[in-house]
């Protein structure tokens, strides 16, 4: 019996393990990404990534929304966001950018994308969702990790942390008020990401003119990074 415990207890930790690898692989290639694209562009995509692993409680209280079975298995294979990680652009551009170049990485397969930036969220909420799976290489063999991507632009970031304050303020009953209010703010952080990116485009322009943009073999590498990014 206390065989079997300890056993249990050496499984459930190996699988978390393997979320926690899956995260340091995940958060390593958008590091990668983000370094390369400041030394090489001079530019820096990425303004802030976080990453978090679900806790054991709050796997559970999912397993028992969506009446899964109790076992390891079941959670592995219909729990998505287990390991997390947000990346924050400044441009909604950027953040399409960022997740092509991550989607199109020999290792990262593609399971879903929930695009609510095209398509945003009857509350206002913004963000582009890519679950993917990862391997990660133990000991005794290899596994793929499902790894949830959120990535948003700092405007969108901005509402949804204020939203979900708000959401578990009133407990998920949030008041009519309230919630016209934030779907409001979602479309003026909309507008700010559009004017925003619009003065962008202008003072890329410029230094394009005034020929400080970059150098020849930065924009040779600049436009080999965009051509093999489709
Ligand atoms: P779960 O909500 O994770 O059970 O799965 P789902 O199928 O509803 O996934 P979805 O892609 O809609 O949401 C996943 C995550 O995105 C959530 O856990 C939140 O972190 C974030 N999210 C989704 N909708 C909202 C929203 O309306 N407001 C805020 N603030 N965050 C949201
Ligand atoms: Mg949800």
């Amino acid at each position: 019996m206390e065989f079997s415990v300890q056993d249990g207890r050496q499984h459930m930790a190996k699988f978390m393990l393997s979320y926690k690898f899956a995260l340091a692989e995940m958060t390593t290639k958008i590091d990668i990404l983000r370094e390369e694209f400041r030394l090489i562009h001079d530019y820096n995509p990425i303004e802030h990534v976080n990453s978090r692993l679900k806790s054991p409680e709050s796997i559970l209280q999912k397993v028992e929304k969506k009446g899964l079975e109790m076992t390891l298995e079941a959670i592995e294979a219909n729990i998505h966001d287990i390991a997390g990680v947000r990346i924050v652009c400044s441009f909604e551009e950027d953040l399409y950018r960022v997740a092509n170049m991550l989607c199109a990485q020999r290792d990262v397969k593609v399971v879903a994308q929930k695009d609510y930036i095209a398509n945003p969220k009857d509350n206002g909420y913004r963000s582009l969702h890519v679950i993917v799976k990862i391997p990660v290489f133990l000991s005794d063999g290899m596994r793929e990790v499902f790894v949830e991507l959120q990535l948003r632009t700092i405007a969108m970031d901005f509402w949804a942390s204020l939203e979900h304050k708000i959401y578990y303020k009133y407990e998920k009953d949030v008041p009519a008020r309230i919630r016209t209010e934030l779907q409001e703010a979602a479309e003026q952080a909309a507008a700010l990401d559009r004017k925003m990116a619009r003065l962008n485009e202008e003072i890329n322009i410029l230094k394009e003119l005034d020929g400080t943009n970059d150098t020849s073999l930065g924009k040779y590498i600049r436009d080999f990074v965009q051509a093999n990014m489709k």
